[in-house]
């Protein structure tokens, strides 16, 4: 992995989210960089993957769905993968909102493996303790999203798919 890389998605993921928070009340890069963390874990585990890629993709997931980023800029800065990854990763809100999610697994289905990572990757962080005014109801649907993000993409990595499946059967996780 590209260390120079790294920092400059940072970067640009630090500048799109400016001052944005997570559910939690922490700044979001936490939960960019908590997602980048997994990636770097399954790429230890699993070599052979286009690393800058998956690395790339995994602080960059979000500034299209959540901020004034572009595809546009994306391409400019990262390159073209980049850029097709991160759509794939990004919701079309001009679907019904139930269709949004199934849309989105399909298109990352035909990228590269890397950007099936990065999903996985993602609701793994997201399937830690749940905000508090989260509803058991929404929980239960949350869950059950995340067995078919699993069941679609846990092929693209054994590593991921095992801490999926324990984040699911764990969830929601006992209060700390
Ligand atoms: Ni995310």
């Amino acid at each position: 992995m590209d260390p120079d890389r790294y920092v400059q998605a940072l970067i640009f993921a630090a500048s799109a989210h400016g001052g944005q928070h997570t559910p939690h009340g922490l700044p979001y890069l936490t939960h960019v960089c908590s997602v980048a963390a997994e990636i770097v874990a399954a790429l230890q585990a699993e070599p052979g993957r286009d690393e800058d890629l998956a690395v790339s993709c995994a602080l960059l997931h979000d500034v299209v769905e959540d901020t004034d980023a572009t595809l546009g800029q994306l391409e400019v800065a990262f390159g073209a993968a980049v850029a097709a990854g991160v759509s794939a990763l990004t919701k079309d809100v001009s679907l019904d909102k139930p269709l949004q999610m199934l849309d989105s697994l399909d298109r990352i289905a035909a990228q590269p493996p890397e950007i099936a990572m990065v999903k996985l990757a993602d609701r793994i962080i997201n399937l830690g303790p749940p905000p508090p005014r989260w509803s058991e109801s929404k929980r239960l649907r949350y869950r059950n999203e995340a067995d078919r993000i699993l069941d679609r993409l846990g092929h693209a990595s054994p590593h991921l798919a095992r801490r999926l499946r324990g984040r699911i059967a764990a969830y929601p996780p006992d209060p700390v």
